[in-house]
Order: C-alpha cells, then structure tokens, then sequence
C-alpha cells in the first residue's frame, strides 16, 4: 500500500513510525514532513494546507491512503476533496470537523446527544455576556467559539478576568472573527484526560488515554502550550470510566453526528474532565492529539495501517486493537522563549545517543537538515522524547535519561512530567 501522511509535527512523526512497521505498507510520504520523519518517509515539499496540491499528489502517485495529522486541512475540507478525487482518506469531513471548528456546534451536538458536559451560554453580544457572568459569578470559562490557535479559552477565577476576557475577545478580537461568538461555561473541576476513539462513521472503538501537561512550567504554572508532555495510561482513568465515556458520550454523538448527515470518520479525541460527579466533555478535537499520539502509538502492539483502513471503510465493528502492557512517557524538548517568541536555526546534537537509551524513540516536531547535514530547530515544540517501561517510573526514568544525552543548550523541557501519577 501506498500511503501519504499529512503534516510535519512529533504526531505525524509517530504516525509514520506506527505506519512504516505495517507489512501491508510499500511506499510512505509526508507531507511536508520534518528530518525525522525524512528517515521513515519521503518528505515531499507541500504544505499541509494546500489540498489542491496534496490532492493532485496523491492522484499523481496512485496513493492508496491519505493521513492526516492536524485539525486545519480537515476543516479545509481534506478529506472532501480527497473522496471528490477517488481517494482514501483518514479523517473527517469538513462538515464532520465542525466538532473541532465550532465550540458552539460541539456544545449543542453533545446536548443532544444527552453527553454529559458544562453548562454553557453563547453571546454574540458582550454586554449581555458580562451581564451573565456578573449573574453566573467565578470561577466560569470564556471561550471564542471558533479556532484560536489553542488560546481562546480563559479559565477566570474572578468575575472582573470573565469581563476582561470577553472585551478581549468580543471587543478588541484579539483572535480576529472567531471571537464574534463566545460561549461562557461553567467551570469543570478535576483531572484532564485526553480519550481517543477510532470512528468509522457508526462503530467506535477506544484507542486509549493519555494526559497532557499543557502548562509552560513545572507544577503546571506558567502559558498554555500546545502540550509540554503527556504519558498513557492515565491511572484515573479507568476502564469502568472509559466504558462510560464510549456509552455516553461517544457512541450517542456519533449517532448524532450521523442523524445530522455528516457522519464523523477518524480519529475522535474527547477532552475530558474527570469530576467527582464523572466524566464531563470540555471539547472535541478531530484528530490525535500532540503529543498524545506518540504516548499512544509506542504502546500499539497491532498494526495500525488496518485499523486505519477499517476506519474509512466503515469496518470497526469486527476489529480490535491490542496494546503493550506498558507504560509510556513523552517528554517535549521546546525551543526557549516558547510559547512566546523565540530562535530558529539553533544547533542539536546527540539525538543518536538519546535514541541508543532502552525504550526510548525521539519524535521531531519542529527540525530540519542544515546544508552541512546538521540538525537544527524549526519550531517551538522541537523534539518529542519518548519512551516507554514495565512502570510509569521507568518509562519517566528512560525518557529523562534520553533528555539529558540532548545537547541542546537553546532547548529546554518541563522535568516533573507525570507527576500527577507518580
Ligand atoms: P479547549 O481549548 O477547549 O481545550 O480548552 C483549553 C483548556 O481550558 C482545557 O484544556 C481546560 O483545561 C480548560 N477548560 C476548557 N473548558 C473548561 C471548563 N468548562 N471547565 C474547566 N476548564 C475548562
Ligand atoms: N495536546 C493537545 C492537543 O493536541 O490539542
């Protein structure tokens, strides 16, 4: 099989290791890709966002397969352009990844679904948002309802934060028209899970759990990220809890999804709070999450291509997943300054040696290949070391110790993940 990947972060790097040990495969692309995934994959310049060209790719190489990693070109409608071409495609349509794009839609397609989420209003009006939140009082949670890159939710422990937010985001829209709608929710207390279900448009199976750390610092201060760490399986989450979550939350949205024409296909990833009273849904996402997925895939004994496969064929029903029982740690090496600002180019060495560590793979996020064949950053989140163990200690132990045969002294990375479970 000839499969095309699209995206060039540490997801499509562990999508490609998972994919490249498949015995179905023959041939394997990403697009655009990075240095480390050019050591799986041929690495072919187009940017995950042009879909006319990555269609016209495909059709040029005959690809039996079109990944995707990210959340954008599903929103731009990848997967419709690829169906329109004759193409197969993992991920949902543009009407499906609506339960990405839109927190509105999301909120409302889980109501009724009857899955359990916060309570939640939408403004398009800021006065009348400040006025309900003087009314609902904090903590509450102001979010854009559209993509905001990550960064259009405020968890306002203070009615006065609740206000500022809105006039940020209504008022001055700081991220552009997706602030023209925001939905004011009830704040969620407990831990957060990211779950994974593999969609075939009726049938989901699980694809397991993970924690992200999406905090800057240790002990969880400091900027949101996209994510700092993550480790899979989260001990909170246990399999009585993921039962629920597939009874009540994925299986009647998918069913809803379906009712509404737009039948959801790949990978959905349910952001969860676990509460004292349950599991609640935060939000959807449309795809694996990053760096979720390279927890996920070192720990998937099957072979992932077929189950992929399965996905876009509408043959869930009668397969199954099985995992290592091991315990698997992520650690992000991130260039200094991010989230904010910071350096491109800078040098890293010894990636070779932290590879050698049992256990260990490095995931590139954001690399390339200087002309003098040096490796160098690219990105903000730069490398994902990964690593799994019998334990979640030893898998910690593995990744740390990869971390440090790094020489990167314009890199740095959180030193405390998995600490909630350890
Ligand atoms: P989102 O962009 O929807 O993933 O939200 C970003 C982060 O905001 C989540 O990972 C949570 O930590 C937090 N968050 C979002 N919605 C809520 C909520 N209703 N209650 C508490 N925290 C929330
Ligand atoms: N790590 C969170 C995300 O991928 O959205």
């Amino acid at each position: 099989m000839k499969v095309l990947v699209v995206g060039g972060g540490g997801r499509e790097h562990a999508l490609c290791w998972a994919i490249g040990a498949s015995p179905l495969l023959s041939k394997l692309w990403c697009a655009p890709g990075n240095a480390g995934i050019a050591e799986l994959a041929e690495c072919v310049a187009i940017g995950a966002e042009d879909i006319p060209a990555l269609v016209a790719f495909a059709q040029e190489q005959s690809v039996d397969l079109v990944v995707c990693g990210p959340e954008a070109p599903l929103t731009l409608g990848l997967a419709d352009a690829c169906a329109a071409a004759g193409l197969k495609c993992f991920g949902p349509s543009q009407a499906a990844a609506r339960l990405e794009g839109s927190k509105a839609f999301t909120r409302e397609v889980a109501d009724a679904a009857g899955a359990p989420g916060a309570r939640w209003q939408r403004f398009t009006d800021p006065a009348a948002a400040k006025a309900y939140v003087r009314e609902q009082g904090a903590p509450i949670v102001v979010k854009a309802d559209g993509l905001a890159a990550g960064k259009g939710v405020v968890v306002a422990a203070t009615v006065e934060e609740a206000e500022a937010a809105i006039a940020d985001i209504m008022e001055s829209r700081i991220h552009g028209e997706s602030g023209a709608t925001v939905l004011i929710e009830e704040c969620l207390v407990g831990q957060e899970v990211s779950f994974f279900a593999l969609c075939d448009g009726n049938t989901a199976i699980p694809l397991g759990a993970a924690q992200d750390h999406k905090r800057v610092g240790d002990g969880d201060t400091g900027s949101n990220t996209g994510g700092m760490g993550a480790y899979s399986p989260p001990p909170v989450f246990t399999d009585a809890l993921r039962d629920e979550v597939m009874a009540r939350i994925v299986q009647p949205v998918l069913a809803e999804m379906a009712k509404r024409g737009a039948p959801f296909r790949g990978v959905l990833f349910v952001g969860l709070m676990i509460t004292a009273d349950g599991p609640r849904l935060i939000e959807f996402n449309v795809r694996f999450g990053d760096p979720e997925c390279q927890a996920l895939m070192v720990r998937l004994r099957s072979d992932l291509l077929p189950a992929l496969l399965a996905a876009c064929d509408g043959e869930l029903a009668s397969f199954d997943l099985r995992w290592e029982k091991l315990h698997s740690l992520v650690v992000v090496m991130a260039a200094k300054g991010y989230p904010g600002s910071y350096a491109k180019g800078t040098e890293i060495r010894g990636i070779e040696r932290a590879a050698q560590v049992p256990g260990v793979q490095v995931f590139h996020a954001g690399t390339a290949r200087r002309e003098d064949g040096a490796l160098v950053a690219t990105g903000g989140r730069v490398l994902g070391v990964t690593a799994t163990g019998t334990t979640l200690a030893e898998a910690q132990a593995a990744a740390y110790a990869a971390v440090d045969a790094i020489d990167w002294p314009e890199g740095f990375c959180r030193r405390d993940i998995g600490w909630r479970a350890l």
